[in-house]
């Protein structure tokens, strides 16, 4: 998998870097993000029912599965294939993401599945092209002259980026808005600062620079702290300004589409706390990652009395 891997944008720099990135930027247009909205609402109301009181997972099954579901809707991938989807990113997140790489060829044979899946998707696509976010992504990338390889390495580096943070982002607020702030732990930006769901980002350094009294010497590896910064940003009380999406040309591609999952789903979760929503039994469980923390388990009780509030 590691030829695969380093065909990917986020370890690709210069001119190869910004003809991928164009082509993300094909799949995630203002347009085609917006277009989602009504569906991810539906959704959002069809994980979190207000209406039919009882206890629910919010981690596996609204957490995880609501960004996996809105990324099958774009790309347009039969929701009868996100849970091979769905192990497949785990897998590639494990290869690729925080202070581990992993050798497990289990992990492997998983994303190497993912990945032959996303090439026969790419060439399916091309043969039969529509309006789905993979139609789109095939015909930007053959503008662009990218080989096959490259074309379904960036879908995968796509479908794995778009829901690996997200899962960590929402339940890590909900948890945040039961314990101890409420529905104010439902503002975006303000969420995104709280949790930088990605902690943290690596550089090659291409020159000597002093950063903060600290000299960095060309070729020295950096690991650029986001939730850092976040942090002094949050503690300043100006925490609308934030780096959960990194900065500069690696800034993430899906910023608008986790914005707009983002305060589709609070609204919904603000509407399950109004009602009553709580954390039930001890059950919270970390996933112990380093840059992408996210809770595996987060028992909560949908109250039983009211409609939500919309529907008031
Ligand atoms: C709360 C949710 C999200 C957070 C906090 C987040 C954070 C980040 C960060 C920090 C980077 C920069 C990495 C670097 O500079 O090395 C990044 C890159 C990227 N993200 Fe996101 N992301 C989120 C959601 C998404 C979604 C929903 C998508 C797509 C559907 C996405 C697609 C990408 C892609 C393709 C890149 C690579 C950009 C490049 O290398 O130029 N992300 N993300």
């Amino acid at each position: 998998m590691d030829a695969v891997v380093a065909r990917m944008m986020l370890l690709r720099d210069g001119s190869e870097h910004l003809r991928l990135k164009r082509v993300a930027r094909a799949v995630l247009s203002p347009q085609r993000i917006q277009a989602l909205e009504p569906s991810m609402r539906e959704l959002a109301a069809e994980l979190l029912p207000l209406d039919r009181p009882g206890d629910l997972d919010f981690v596996a099954e609204v957490a995880k599965e609501f960004p996996l579901r809105v990324l099958g809707k774009l790309l347009g991938i039969d929701e009868s294939d996100l849970d091979m989807v769905l192990a497949g990113s785990d897998a590639i997140t494990a290869i690729v993401s925080g202070l581990d790489h992993t050798v497990d060829p289990e992990i492997h044979r998983r994303a190497r599945t993912l990945y032959e899946y996303a090439l026969r998707l790419v060439r399916e696509r091309r043969e039969k092209s529509g309006e789905d976010g993979i139609s789109a992504l095939v015909r930007a990338a053959d503008e662009e002259g990218l080989d096959d390889v490259d074309t379904a390495s960036n879908l995968v580096m796509l479908i794995a980026s778009g829901h690996q943070t997200m899962p960590g982002f929402l339940s890590i607020s909900m948890h945040n808005a039961l314990t101890s702030q409420g529905t104010s732990a439902f503002e975006v930006d303000r969420a995104l600062a709280q949790v930088t769901p990605s902690r943290f980002v690596g550089r090659v350094a291409t020159a000597d620079i002093e950063v903060g009294g600290c000299r960095i010497r060309a070729g020295d590896k950096v690991l650029v702290l986001l939730a850092a910064a976040n942090w002094r940003s949050n503690s300043s009380g100006k925490g609308a300004r934030h780096l959960a999406f990194g900065y500069g040309r690696h800034r993430c591609a899906g910023a608008a589409m986790a914005e707009l999952e983002g305060s589709v789903m609070f609204e919904r979760m603000a509407e399950a706390v109004h009602a009553g929503a709580r954390l039930v039994g001890t059950g919270l469980e970390w996933n112990g990652d380093a840059n992408l923390p996210s809770l595996t388990k987060l028992p909560i009780r949908i109250a039983r009395s009211t409609a939500p509030l919309s529907d008031r």
